[in-house]
């Protein structure tokens, strides 16, 4: 390359996100800037009670009000077979409420008008007669043989019992507790949370009366997988259902499942021959769309009297809601909590998982994480920080001492993961010297000697992201794989159609910059498209990190076909042997003659001009990519609190966060990722959930109940990172998302819990607020 040429941007570089330019001049597409011709709007009337059966509607008021055009209850989608819709756990979910309401925010009623406001006043016109029931709210309760039946629609079901998941071996694990020295208990709640994205969910479904083509605008991380969905339930032939999924404000697992409003604005706008617009408001998104979390957790930990970790065994009792719609892959239905050995050497392990039906809405998502690891990330690392207490062990020896060793990858798990590679000491050991340890540690035992509380907590994690392999991993029966379709035009420039789709990650970067690295065309010359199921490959979507090691290694591997084309075109250029000709950054030189060389775009224009004898025209390709296995991105991150005495608030002195994501193929994206999630660990930490009076009624329903972190509160992050690449990934990268929501929340609770482990404190749920604090250290009369 000659000093004048620019260096091709392709991975390891901070490429400003291509998307931004639309995004911060207020030029975003979004599903609510759509403005069909005759468009419609919907409303939905939602059941103000979490237990009750409906015995009468009266629509006539608000069918008559001006402007209505329609309004649609369950009976009306009864006398068309769509009642109900099929969940992706394989329950059945109503649409719109027959009989009874099961969640307080259930659909009960739809009301389409000419105006979004005229649909929204005339649902108060809608008279409901409900006959309250006892709600269940606690999931323990509603497993005791008395609690009421929520689910009486279900053949068969004579419990609010959905479903035992095991995972591990019980009887080696229960052989290593005999036998261990020490056995460290937890006894934990992970809260209900909600990704509350941005832009809440809605659609715009609009059904052509003359072709029957339906072309549903969505908010959908998956657009392909719902189209299928839309096959399968309204029975409408495939090739006439067109899935759009514009610019979106957010998912973080929100957006995966689909939601009753998406169905009813297709059925309305199928009968009414007209578009249909719905767009849920913030509540609506809060009090019935896809929760995370929700898990009561018992975990046990047997060590040996020099903390080696023995045997490991955990008891979850999962709250889903009303309808079990818990994004899983089928074969998992804890997702994939079976990853709570963590990054730990644990010779016997065994988990088990009861999922219950109460009274709240369904859900169950990848929220800013890969399907349940959040949840036993923060278990295992629970249990590490108070086996340390009790053992009276440094919690980062402790670490130290049970790590999986670098020489053991891949490392074949008890529970069946085969861990593709890892580095955590050196992880642990970064994040210890960027926080000055030793001192803190000094610092700490001189302020307690002093009456003052000040804590430091560790959590290592390793995720595990990219699902599948197809064979062991799909959604509602289609395997997990994932695709990108190259097209290089004659003047060298390209266009890249994926599979995934994008709701803020970067993707329109990135992926371009997986192009530039394979065949040396700049970033900026690459479009990518995603979203459009008329237009773009089959794929699995966006959502628990899986698009960079899936759909990146399907954009690496069309570009990897295009380069060996390519390499035969320049030979017949450059009249050479194909196995004479090198490449590097976008040319294909004569080997030992780098100044015989043909750029890509030569080549490009040459694939459309002058081709050799017989060859196809064209520089095109399409990969479908079902990876061999997941990745494992891991890290570690470490906190320093200081409690005040009189309140109980805590804050946050020093957060810094070592994470390895492999090869960075964005170095800025990843940070900006990592950022969100360890603003999010916080919240969950600090401030943040989901619950529910015992009526059922949501507290949460709006963000001055449900709190978002703002940057007043959001502590300051250090971020660091170590590399270690994925062996089998073709470009060495893995997911990193979410990786940050994974491991942060423990090194909060760790922190307040290692300032309190002197008191004897050694457990508060999250939120761990001030309150809480304060009570625990008045019960030890500390204050
Ligand atoms: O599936 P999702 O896009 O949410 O998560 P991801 O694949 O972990 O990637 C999030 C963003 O970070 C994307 O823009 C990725 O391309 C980027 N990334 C990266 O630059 N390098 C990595 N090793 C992993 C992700």
């Amino acid at each position: 390359m000659s000093e004048t040429e620019t260096p091709i941007r392709g991975l390891g570089h901070s490429v400003r996100r291509k998307e931004d330019d639309r995004f911060l001049r207020g030029r975003g597409n979004y599903v609510d800037d759509l403005q069909l011709p005759g468009m419609l709007h919907m409303a939905l009337l939602r059941s103000p009670l979490a237990h009750a059966r409906i015995t009468a509607i009266d629509v006539e008021a608000a069918k008559a009000h001006p402007g209505v055009v329609a309004v649609v209850t369950g009976r009306d989608l009864d006398a068309h077979g769509l009642a109900w819709m099929p969940t992706l756990s394989g329950d059945t979910q109503a649409v719109l409420a027959l009989d009874k309401v099961v969640f307080q925010g259930q659909e009960v009623a739809a009301v389409v008008a000419e105006d979004p406001y005229v649909a929204s006043d005339a649902l108060e016109l809608i008279d409901v007669d409900y006959d309250p029931l006892p709600p269940v709210v606690d999931p323990h309760k509603a497993l005791e043989p008395d609690a009421p039946l929520i689910r009486e629609d279900k053949q068969g079901q004579t419990s609010n019992h959905i479903n035992h998941w095991e995972k591990g071996d019980r009887d080696a694990t229960e052989r290593a507790f005999a036998t261990a020295d020490k056995v460290v208990r937890v006894e934990t709640f992970y809260p209900r949370s909600h990704p509350a994205p941005l832009e809440t969910c809605g659609c715009v479904a609009d059904v052509d009366p003359a072709t029957g083509k339906a072309t549903i605008y969505m908010t959908s991380q998956a657009p392909h997988a719902h189209r299928t969905l839309f096959a399968l339930v309204a029975g409408l032939p495939e090739q006439n259902i067109r899935i759009v999924s514009p610019d979106i404000g957010g998912g973080f697992g929100n957006k995966v499942p689909i939601y009753p409003g998406y169905v009813v604005a297709t059925v309305a706008s199928l009968l009414l021959g007209r578009p249909v617009k719905w767009v849920e408001d913030r509540t609506e998104n809060l009090i019935s769309t896809g929760f995370a979390r929700d898990y009561h957790m018992t975990g046990e930990v047997a060590l040996s009297g020099d903390g080696k970790i023995m045997g490991l065994r955990s008891k979850v009792v999962a709250d889903h809601g009303a309808f079990n719609a818990a994004a899983q892959p089928t074969k998992t239905p804890a997702g994939l909590f079976h990853i709570f050995t963590g990054s730990y050497d644990v010779p016997a392990a065994f988990c088990e998982v009861d999922a219950v039906y109460t009274n709240k809405a369904p859900g169950g998502i990848a929220y800013r994480c890969s399907f349940r690891v959040t949840e036993a990330s923060f278990l295992i690392e629970r249990l590490m920080q108070k086996a340390a207490t009790e053992l009276d062990i440094d919690p980062a020896e402790l670490r130290r001492r049970n790590f999986i060793r670098p020489e053991q990858f891949p490392y074949h798990s008890v529970v069946g993961w085969v861990y593709d590679s890892g580095e955590y000491q050196r992880a642990l050991d970064l994040a210890l010297e960027q926080l000055g340890y030793e001192e803190l540690r000094r610092e700490q035992r001189e302020r307690f000697a002093r009456g003052e509380l000040m804590g430091i907590g560790i959590a290592s994690f390793t995720e595990v992201v990219g699902a599948g392999h197809g064979a062991d991993y799909d959604i509602a029966g289609l395997r997990m794989f994932d695709s990108a379709e190259l097209r290089v035009h004659p003047t060298g420039k390209a266009i890249l159609k994926l599979g995934v789709k994008a709701q803020g990650q970067g993707h329109e970067t990135t992926f371009a910059q997986i192009v530039a690295a394979e065949l040396g065309i700049q970033p900026e010359d690459v479009a990518v498209m995603e979203g459009d199921t008329d237009n773009t490959p089959y794929g699995l979507g966006t959502y628990a990190s899986r698009s960079t090691p899936v759909g990146g290694a399907a954009t690496a591997m069309v570009a990897r076909k295009l380069r060996e084309k390519a390499t035969r075109i320049a030979a017949h250029l450059l009249e050479v042997a194909e196995e004479d000709i090198e490449y590097a950054e976008g040319r294909f030189a004569v080997r030992g003659a780098p100044d015989r060389a043909k750029t890509i775009q030569d080549v490009a224009f040459a694939a459309y001009t002058n081709l050799p004898e017989g060859m196809e025209a064209g520089l095109e390709g399409v990969t479908y990519y079902d990876p061999p296995n997941m990745t494992f991105p891991f890290g570690t991150y470490c906190v320093v609190v200081d409690i005040d005495k009189g309140t109980g608030v805590w804050k946050v002195r020093k957060m810094v966060a070592v994470d390895d994501c492999g090869v960075r193929i964005n170095p800025m994206i990843v940070e900006g990722q990592i950022h969100g999630g360890l603003a999010e660990g916080f919240a969950i930490a600090a401030m943040q959930q989901i619950s529910f009076d015992e009526d059922g009624n949501c507290i949460g329903q709006n963000f001055t109940d449900y709190l978002l972190p703002t940057s007043w509160e959001t502590p300051k992050f250090e971020t660091h990172a170590t590399v270690t690449p994925s062996p089998h990934h073709p470009i060495g990268a893995k997911g990193v998302g979410e990786s940050a929501t994974v491991g942060s929340p423990a090194a909060y609770v760790n922190a307040v819990l290692d300032a309190l482990a002197p008191l004897g404190i050694t457990n508060i749920d999250m939120p761990v607020t001030s309150d809480k604090v304060w009570a625990a250290m008045h019960e030890k009369g500390f204050v």
